[in-house]
């Protein structure tokens, strides 16, 4: 058996496309290791990291329910991790167990990637959505020093996120979304709305201005109705699945020494793959 191995944690976790993200990289440069899918239920949190070090594993990431809950398992967070209040990559580094959040680096990432200059001249974001996803986006739009308008269903929660960034960042309900379209430079979806499954988003986006950015972090469709309507308008468009990629690579580096490219057969896969598994994606 490898030593070399890492996982990706979470409950439920079978539908997380992460193993086919690390073992693409690590066929890819040769590296003997593993990356393992881990259902770890809430009650076994505790059991799984008294047997960490004697497990073997080199590190992994963390996912839904678990983001925060491992926190107090760790010796140590780092400034992204501590600044979202959640860790999604685990890692050795001197002996002592580390946490970090690449999720904000995997959320500007694909921007970068996918509509690159769009921060040259923004100033203002509209995010829809007040979840875990959204905490990834206004972090790394407040750090490219964007305004940012959070608009959710439950303005209470937009309020109490905004209240954790500082003045750069305001809630609302999402009836002011029509009016904050018409000043705005970058429009993200964080909803799970839009999401096979899931009811679609409606939303007008008759004031939004042709040269604006639409991201939406929805990945299944990858060519969700936001989009659609989006690229309708003229404007540039981002799919969700770079955020996915984006931010394996600095765990995969971490763990296994090598920073990891992003190619277009790696896209390829994962987008083979959802759409083999989700008709109608
Ligand atoms: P998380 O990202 O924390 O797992 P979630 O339950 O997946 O959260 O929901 C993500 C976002 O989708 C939330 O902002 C949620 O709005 P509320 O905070 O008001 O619940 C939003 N959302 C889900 N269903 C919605 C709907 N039918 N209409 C409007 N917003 C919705």
């Amino acid at each position: 058996m490898t030593s070399n191995r890492a996982f990706v944690m979470g409950h439920p976790i079978a539908h997380s496309r992460s193993p086919m993200l690390h073992t693409y990289w690590l066929e890819r440069y040769g590296i003997e290791g593993s990356y393992e899918r881990l259902d770890i239920a809430p009650e076994a949190l505790d059991g799984f990291f008294a047997g960490f070090r004697e497990a073997g594993w080199i590190g992994g990431n963390v996912t839904v329910p678990h983001k925060m809950a491992v926190i107090p398992h760790l010796d140590g967070i780092d400034a992204e991790a501590r600044a979202m209040g959640a860790v999604n990559t685990i890692w050795w580094k001197d002996g002592a167990l580390m946490g970090g959040n690449t999720d904000s680096l995997g959320f500007l990432g694909n921007l970068d990637e996918c509509a690159p200059g769009w921060d040259a001249s923004a100033g203002r974001a509209v995010i829809l959505g007040a979840g875990g996803a959204t905490r990834a986006a206004i972090h790394g739009l407040t750090s490219r020093g964007l305004d940012v308008a959070i608009c959710n269903r439950t303005v209470a929660k937009a309020e109490a996120l905004a209240g954790q960034f500082g003045k750069r960042v305001t809630a609302h309900g999402l009836d002011a979304v029509g009016a904050l379209l018409a000043d705005a430079d970058l429009l993200v979806n964080t909803t799970s709305l839009g999401m096979i499954g899931q009811p679609p988003l409606e939303i007008d986006l008759a004031t939004l201005k042709a040269g604006a950015v639409v991201h939406d972090v929805v990945y299944v469709p990858l060519e969700t109705g936001l989009l659609k309507q989006a690229k309708a308008r003229g404007c540039r468009t981002v799919d969700g699945l770079g955020m996915l990629l984006h931010q394996g690579v600095d765990g995969f580096r971490r763990w296994f020494g090598q920073t990891p490219e992003i190619t277009q057969d790696l896209r390829a896969l994962l987008v083979d793959d959802i759409r083999a598994k989700t008709p109608g994606a």
